[in-house]
């Protein structure tokens, strides 16, 4: 099995049930347009992001990394009128191309853009005492994935559901060798993860149109 296979199966499945709301199309050229890395969830990848926040009930939403706001527009997608997500940003131009791509995608109302660095926004939100969120999403620097989990308990409840994505890396979250800071990081992840009793854990090998990486699901259950 080749790559090209994958991104062709991953069109043919677009083509038949994808249905991509027109601002979430416009978000990804215009943030490609705009310079930014092309690393936004794949489409399939944004609507299973929708499918589980839908399943979920979820009202509110925690983002940690935005980008473009192309992931963040498929989840709030999936709220009700009055959800609300919140998407944590370091990076100002990233900010700013989200905040038009979110606004012309109709969401604005629902969406908060909190520029900054992400786990220092965390910790303010615990020491804020705000409302525990339904469903949280990782998918910023690797390298502090320790932090964001640490910090996603705190603001999560039972049932919470914490999705971390790029956990496998092309596979080299295996190579022991690794000297990558963001894969010492998605292993520190792990350690907290399997010594967290409060949570329920798996990965899943994704492969398509974004290669070869993972998503994490690690559902918070009754304390
Ligand atoms: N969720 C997006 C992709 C995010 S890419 C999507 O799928 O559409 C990762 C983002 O995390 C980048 O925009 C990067 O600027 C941001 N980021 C990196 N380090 C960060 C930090 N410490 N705090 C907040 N955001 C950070
Ligand atoms: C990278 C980050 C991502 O969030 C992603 O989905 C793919 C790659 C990166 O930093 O390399
Ligand atoms: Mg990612």
């Amino acid at each position: 099995m080749k790559p090209e296979t994958w991104s062709q199966i991953d069109s043919y499945y677009n083509d038949l049930f994808l249905d991509e709301h027109e601002g979430l199309k416009q978000a990804l050229i215009d943030s490609e347009a705009a310079g930014l890395d092309p690393i936004a969830v794949a489409p399939n990848q944004g609507k299973l992001l929708y499918l589980l926040a839908k399943v979920k009930n979820a009202k509110r939403i925690l983002e940690i990394g935005t980008l473009g706001g192309y992931s963040t527009i498929w989840m709030a997608k999936a709220l009700p009128q009055d959800g609300k997500l919140i998407t944590l940003e370091i990076d100002q131009k990233c900010a700013e191309v989200a905040q038009k791509n979110i606004d012309r995608a109709g969401v604005a109302n629902q969406i908060e853009i909190v520029q900054g660095n992400a786990l220092e926004e965390m910790i303010k939100l615990h020491q804020e005492n705000t409302e525990p969120f339904d469903l949280i999403f990782i998918d910023a620097d690797k390298e502090n994935n320790p932090g964001y989990f640490e910090y996603s308990m705190k603001l999560a409840k039972a049932g919470t559901l914490i999705i971390a994505d790029n956990v496998i890396r092309k596979g080299e979250v295996i190579n022991k060798d690794s000297d990558d800071p963001k894969i010492h990081g998605i292993w520190k992840f792990n350690e907290l993860i399997q010594a967290e009793k409060r949570v329920e854990t798996t990965v899943i090998q994704t492969v398509g149109s974004k290669g070869y990486d993972g998503l994490g699901l690690i559902f918070v259950k009754d304390p």
